[in-house]
């Protein structure tokens, strides 16, 4: 048990690692996106409420959504939502943000909340910040700001849909009770198959 649960902690440090290396990689993901934001903060902090309150109308006026909020007072999630926003803008980053970050991911996943709602939602919630950004300033500024705030939303939602991924397969592990190098063998031999069924029959249904 101990032993598992200590392979689960550094598969999560790994996986946060790598996730962190290709954003700074691929998109250029760094400590001065957090300066960006924090020397707007005033500006910036003062749409919170705002945000928060668009962002939540969303989810209640679709059923879907709105269901899991039967379980969930939604104030309570709000409240949460506005404090992640305000340490976004002024917390400067750091290796707790990271973890905190990559924990959050995973409460949605634990609330089974899909990718794809989670990928919307960021959209949802990037065009209103951009919206505000473009009445407060100038283009280039505005622009400059939105990028810094876009690289971070985006880096919790590939948080989110990695970590929904690793949850799945350390699960599937775990339960099967099954070594990490026979499932990775088993799932490239089902992975082929449903590739090749995919190629045939998926892209051009006869049916
Ligand atoms: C950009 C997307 C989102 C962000 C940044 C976000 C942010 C957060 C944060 C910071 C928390 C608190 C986590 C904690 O306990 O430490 C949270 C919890 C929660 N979020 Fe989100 N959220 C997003 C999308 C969504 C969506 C799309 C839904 C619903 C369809 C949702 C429903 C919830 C619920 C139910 C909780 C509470 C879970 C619990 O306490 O067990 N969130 N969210």
């Amino acid at each position: 048990m101990e032993n598992l649960k200590q392979n689960l902690l550094e598969s999560a440090n790994q996986k946060l690692k790598e996730i962190l290396e290709n954003a700074r990689n691929l998109v250029g993901l760094s400590e001065n996106d957090f300066r960006v934001l924090a020397d707007r903060k005033e500006i910036l902090l003062s749409w919170t409420d705002e945000l928060a309150e668009d962002f939540y109308q969303t989810l209640l006026s679709y059923p879907k959504t709105a269901k899991v909020f039967e379980t969930v007072p939604v104030e309570k999630v709000k409240e949460k939502f506005k404090a992640w926003y305000r340490n976004l803008i002024s917390g400067g980053g750091g290796e707790g943000f990271y973890r905190q970050q990559f924990f959050i991911g995973l409460v949605h996943i634990y609330r089974r909340i899909d990718n794809n709602v989670m990928i919307f939602m960021a959209n949802n919630l990037k065009r209103n910040f951009l919206k505000k950004l473009f009445e407060h300033f100038e283009p280039d500024e505005a622009v400059y700001v939105f990028q810094a705030f876009s690289k971070l939303v985006d880096f919790v939602i590939a948080l989110t849909v990695e970590g929904y991924i690793f949850t799945l397969y350390q699960a599937l592990t775990d339960v099967a009770g099954l070594r990490p190098a026979l499932v990775e063998r088993m799932m490239k031999l089902k992975l082929e198959e449903i590739y090749n069924l995919f190629k045939r029959e998926f892209l051009h249904p006869t049916g």
